[in-house]
């Protein structure tokens, strides 16, 4: 037994210092900052109490015991905050609750803000001479955020407060503690001297805030999206947020390619950009162009007065051709280390042109099907953002040249125009073309693939273990499983599965007795992507969100924190994150774009590889989702995404074959929209053409919880896991029960619309990858143990209320009508029992919330769970979950768990099993 130590205090400051990285400023005039170490500030904007960690959904829900927010973090990195006006903030607060919403993607995107007295503000500025003002925003899961007041764009309360701050104050400081962007319009309005966007920084945002606030670390992050004039701006606004079917007409001209190719006018902060307390010079010191690549060296130079890192960018533009090309493309970028005032670093791009490579879907260049260099000038720029970077090197590829052949694959089948610049006056204008459509039969094409069965053998008394140490093959092992076991492994189970950690999101593998039987463990997922998300109200480790992790440009670091939480999910038995999360933010109003990482796919893919990097040293893994297309979530559930195959192959597949090729990706989840008319969970193309056969994936796909599944042509039929076997997107999740499931596998086996061969391989990726994991560890003996120290909150109960006894004398039923079941909150009670043994307890509840909705409910027995169900929204009629406990004394104290708000408690009914 090995035992490995995680240090708390180190995940703390490690977490700090890349939010210390990740947070960009875009303004700093009139030394507002740093703050000067004597100097009293005054904190404006309730959020100085509420600190957003993350967005809200299953990628907002970890339990943490507390947020250090900016005045948290200010106070503890020594920074005077004039107490009177934070006391006045905390008194309006208590009369003026914060609003939590109704649960499941129902939380407000902003909290009403206090009105600031001119009178208060005024009397305030004879103190402090700065003032900060917190906006906060939150959105997530099944809610988009929207250009209105409140959301994209500040409240009139917002608005008033910076308005009297602004009247007052010498400098005024914005912080933006937000998921992506937010309208900028206000920095005109009120001409604020500096402006941060903070994001959201997990359970010790704060502390990484002050250190930059505090001029203890100079900023370093960079915009991972272009922020301009207006949300109609950005070329994807007029298809987002459709209800049926998003067009992505604007197809590859995403963010920066659109604004740097057709309006440049309209950004007001391009992509890249960020500003720093200190100065570099950037000179090229050597470029080599060779065969395949180009090589180029930069100096880079601290030349101000305090020490700071930057992130070098570099771009490369390519000739506009047949196809036609975006201006530039980010194809490199390096964080240096600190640099002291003088001190230089040496950073070196080595570029493969084969990454430059265009997509000929329609043939235009002469090779369709692949990638290709077209002829003409390729020209390469660096610097610190898009626009500013400067041209070093250009080379002429003198003939049109293909890099890779590939195979059509997930092409429209649609009608539809799409984006393609025309010259115009000597510049390039929006022009449009018709997209090239699916000419493929992906059914065809799978017929001719089928893998050859392995013969049955039944039983043979191999176990997973004899594979590992290399007894006996793969092939042997899964010969043996029968119709049933085959049937059985395809399903994940949860959430909340007794057979793993408790309150995580799924079980999957040995997941039914019989396959337990042959020694298969079972994997343990857990959402994810910033921290483990436990339901049964364990405390884990918040981290920033996704885009707060991508403005750091600062791979290395990324991978150190992930390797603390990797460590962190070893402690916890779980084998994979769900997360990163990495779809495209391709509008700035999707509600997950907290979750995902940029609207560049070499940035998403290269830092989702760095996360992977981390996990993967401790022998964890991370889920990369959600693949592919799914980039809002307004009826994210239904919603097609019609979209070329160049620009799923440029821009949507892009950072996910980054992630598998670059970071070793092991572990995939579909998601739930359809692409070009066909549900990715059940897309052939998708999981077996592209990832497997083209990029090389040797892991397991999963789909995303309870997703649509279909066939061309054929209705939505979730339960059509054969048509999800086919595709080899390996298991569903969830099932409530791994072992019985009303599924269609065993009788389309039957009638031969699914071949046990293509079951097996099924089987086969999903044992290949369990062989990897700690859950096999443990079941041939090797236990690795973590111990967590420094930890100062464990332990800790969240609960205080007084607990009610009930006598249990045969049946019992607890009127639920009374019991709180908002986010967080708990009901224990104590149970007096007469005839001891086993007991049934069966929670009956309903939810007018919607058809995916996750309200996970866990119920403890003694401490320890025996139960972890997630409602739906059950369109208001009564569901009811049941788990079971044993009395084995006279007192059993129960303690039921509500993870998320939103559930309408009907009663608790006790009875013996
Ligand atoms: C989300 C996934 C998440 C899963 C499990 C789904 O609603 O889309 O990202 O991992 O739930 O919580």
């Amino acid at each position: 037994m090995s035992k490995k130590i995680l240090d708390w205090n180190e995940y703390i400051e490690k977490s700090a210092e890349t939010v210390s990285e990740g947070i960009v400023m875009l303004r700093n005039e009139n030394n507002a900052l740093p703050l000067s170490p004597d100097e009293e500030v005054a904190v404006f904007g309730r959020i100085q109490l509420h600190y957003y960690k993350s967005g809200t959904g299953s990628g907002g829900l970890v339990n943490v015991s507390k947020v250090i927010g900016v005045t948290d973090g200010l106070i503890e990195r020594g920074i005077k905050i004039n107490e009177e006006l934070l006391e006045v903030y905390k008194k309006w607060d208590e009369q003026n609750p914060f609003d939590i919403g109704a649960g499941w993607g129902q939380e407000p995107w902003s909290q009403t803000e206090m009105p600031v007295e001119d009178s208060l503000a005024a009397h305030i500025a004879e103190k402090c001479s700065s003032a900060i003002a917190i906006i906060g925003r939150t959105a997530g899961e099944e809610q988009d955020n929207r250009n209105v007041k409140g959301a994209y764009l500040l409240s009139d309360g917002e608005e008033q407060m910076l308005a009297a701050v602004r009247k007052h104050f010498k400098k005024l400081i914005v912080l933006l503690n937000v998921g992506g962007i937010i309208d900028m319009s206000f920095v005109s309005r009120y001409s604020p001297d500096a402006v941060l966007y903070i994001w959201q920084g997990g359970m010790v945002g704060g502390l990484g805030t002050a250190d930059v606030l505090t001029g203890k670390v100079s900023p370093s992050g960079k915009l991972p999206d272009t922020i301009a004039y207006s949300v109609s701006d950005y070329p994807s606004d007029k298809y987002f947020g459709d209800t049926e079917r998003n067009f992505y007409s604007e197809d590859i001209y995403v963010g920066y390619r659109y604004f740097e190719t057709f309006a440049p006018e309209r950004v007001m902060y391009p992509f890249g950009f960020g500003l720093s307390y200190t100065e570099f010079e950037i000179k090229l010191l050597s470029s080599q162009i060779l065969a395949d690549k180009a090589h180029l060296t930069v100096s880079v130079k601290n030349i101000g007065t305090v020490s700071g890192k930057e992130a070098v960018q570099l771009y490369a533009s390519a000739p506009q051709g047949s196809l036609g090309k975006p201006a530039k493309i980010l194809c490199g970028y390096e964080k240096t280390k600190l640099l002291a005032p003088s001190e230089e670093q040496e950073v070196t791009f080595d570029i493969n042109f084969s990454d430059l490579a265009s997509y000929d879907d329609s043939g235009a260049a002469g090779h369709r099907f692949c990638y290709v260099l077209e002829k003409g000038e390729y020209k390469f720029f660096c610097g610190t953002d898009v626009r500013s970077c400067e041209e070093y090197l250009s080379v002429v590829i003198p003939e049109t040249k293909t890099v890779k052949q590939a195979k059509q694959a997930m092409a429209p089948v649609l009608p539809f125009k799409r984006m393609k610049p025309v010259a115009e006056n000597g510049k390039l204008a929006v022009g449009f073309e018709d997209v090239p459509l699916s000419e493929i039969n992906e059914t065809a094409r799978r017929i001719d693939a089928l893998p050859t069965e392995l013969p049955y053998t039944g039983d043979k008394g191999i176990k997973l273990a004899d594979v590992r140490n290399g007894k006996n093959t793969l092939s042997e092992f899964i010969a043996q499983l029968s119709d049933y076991d085959l049937s059985c492994i395809i399903r994940g189970e949860g959430m909340g599965s007794p057979r793993v950690t408790p309150g995580t999101a799924s079980a999957f593998g040995g997941v039914a007795d019989s396959l337990t039987g042959f020694g298969i463990p079972c994997g343990c997922c857990s959402d994810g992507p910033s921290g483990m998300r436990l339901d049964c109200g364990t405390k884990a480790f918040s981290l920033p969100n996704g885009t707060l992790i991508a403005s750091t440009f600062n791979k290395s670091l990324v991978t150190e924190l992930f390797k603390l939480m990797g460590r962190e999910m070893s402690a916890n038995k779980v084998d994979c994150l769900l997360g990163p999360g990495m779809n495209i933010h391709r509008h700035p109003l999707n509600g997950r774009n907290f979750e995902y990482f940029s609207e560049d796919p070499y940035l998403s893919g290269t830092i989702a590889a760095a996360e992977l990097m981390g996990l993967h040293s401790e022998g964890v893994t991370g889920t990369i989702k959600h693949f592919c297309g799914n980039n809002q979530e307004t009826n994210r559930h239904n919603i097609d995404s019609a979209v070329s195959e160049r620009a799923l192959r440029e821009i949507y597949l892009k950072g996910f074959e980054i992630a598998v090729r670059e970071g070793g990706a092991d572990s995939i989840m579909t998601s739930y929209n359809s692409v070009n008319g066909l549900w990715s969970a059940g897309n052939y193309d998708l999981c077996t053409t592209i990832l497997r056969d083209e990029w090389g994936f040797k892991g397991f796909v999963m789909t995303d919880w309870w997703a649509n599944i279909n066939e061309r042509g054929k209705p939505v039929d979730k339960s059509d896991f054969a048509a999800m076997a086919r595709a080899q997107n390996d298991v569903y999740m969830v099932c409530a029960d791994g072992g019985k499931n009303n599924d269609n596998t065993l009788a389309s086996l039957e009638n031969g619309t699914l071949t046990r061969a293509e079951l097996q391989r099924n089987a086969a990726n999903i044992c290949t990858f369990l062989l990897g994991t700690h859950a096999m560890d443990r079941l041939c003996g090797i236990t690795e143990e973590v111990e967590i120290i420094n930890r100062h909150d464990e332990n800790l109960s969240d609960s205080s209320e007084e607990v009610t006894f009930y006598n249990l004398d045969g049946t019992l039923v607890i009127d639920g009508s009374d019991i709180r079941t908002d986010r967080g909150s708990d009901f224990i009670f104590a149970l007096d029992v007469s005839d001891l043994g086993l007991y049934r307890i069966i929670l009956t509840g309903s939810s007018e919330q919607s058809e995916l909705a996750q309200i996970p409910v866990t119920v403890f027995s003694m401490g320890t769970p025996c139960g972890s169900f997630t409602w739906n929204g059950t369109g208001g009629l009564p569901v009811s979950f049941e788990c079971s406990t044993n009395c084995f004394s006279r007192f059993t104290t129960i303690r039921v768990y509500f993870a998320q708000s939103g559930l309408k408690l009907h009663s608790i009914k006790i009875e013996k099993a």
